[in-house]
């Protein structure tokens, strides 16, 4: 679907610029919100006029084949499997990288990219080969809490697990996330201190910005430390009656006429009893 933009007179800053094309590169373990900031951040910068799009390795291998049957596929060890995983990753890079020198902006690599090996092919491949920028994400997510619900709320939906028991999915993707952590290599200050990167660290409990190059990457960077990846509830009302409301006038920034006063002040009471915990 084609977004709308957003009116020029909001990004003028964008309209003159010529964008250097760069390559988003998610890093983390699975469910650290990877694929959500993937896709609200390509809304974003489409949104701000920048092209954007996401590749996602994970759609690749689903296309690719339909060995996946259980954990195992992502056991180190299954040579078949990790042969078809790295062809798919491969793959989306290729198409990534064609799409940018179509004239496309910004191409995000939703991928868990946990491997420094994998983040190396990945820098050869966009950045020595192509010439394109490449800035690492990284989804660093040490609470088990977050890590459940994300398991519970998006996972166990995904198309890897149709049909399948939410407990048992629930399971499988566990199994999943320890597959990947006997050989994790997070993003490292020192050794990787030659790459452009953000770590968030418990969904944005805290950052950690390195080596932020242009215009691109500094938005990028701007908007992932203001994004809220946690559920929360929002709560909205309407003001209460206006002196304008009373004239059958809507807008016109009255005071509120009586009627008003009285539901502002059982607007307050009503949130008072409910006692909602940090609001
Ligand atoms: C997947 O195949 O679902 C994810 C591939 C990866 O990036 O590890």
């Amino acid at each position: 679907m084609q977004l709308p933009r957003a009116p020029l007179s909001l990004c003028p800053d964008i309209a003159n610029v010529a964008i250097a094309p760069c390559v988003i590169a998610m890093v983390g373990l699975p469910a650290r919100g990877k694929t959500y900031m993937s896709k609200k951040l390509t809304r974003y910068l489409n949104w701000i006029g920048i092209d954007t799009r996401v590749f996602n390795v994970g759609e690749y291998r689903r296309k690719a084949t339909e060995m996946y049957r259980s954990h195992n596929f992502f056991d180190p060890g299954n040579e078949e499997a990790w042969e078809i995983r790295q062809k798919c990753a491969m793959d989306a890079l290729e198409d990534l990288c064609e799409w940018l020198k179509g004239g496309g902006e910004v191409a995000v690599f939703d991928a868990t990219n946990t491997t420094r090996a994998r983040r190396q092919m990945i820098y050869d491949y966009c950045t020595v080969k192509h010439s394109y920028k490449t800035f690492f994400v990284e989804s660093m997510c040490m609470d088990p809490k977050i890590v459940e619900a994300n398991i519970r709320e998006v996972k166990v939906t995904s198309p890897d697990y149709t049909d399948m028991n939410k407990d048992v999915a629930v399971d499988d993707f566990k199994k999943r996330i320890n597959h990947y952590e006997s050989f994790y290599e997070p993003l490292d200050e020192e050794y990787d201190k030659e790459m452009s990167f953000i770590r968030i660290y418990n969904q944005g409990e805290k950052y950690l910005v390195n080596r932020v190059q242009g215009h691109v990457q500094s938005r990028v960077v701007y908007y992932l430390m203001n994004i809220h990846v946690l559920p929360r509830t929002i709560y909205l009302t309407r003001h209460g009656e206006s002196d304008m409301n009373e004239l059958g006038r809507i807008g016109g920034d009255g005071m509120l006429s009586s009627k008003g006063g009285q539901f502002a002040e059982g607007l307050t009471k009503f949130v008072e009893e409910e006692n909602i915990p940090n609001l």
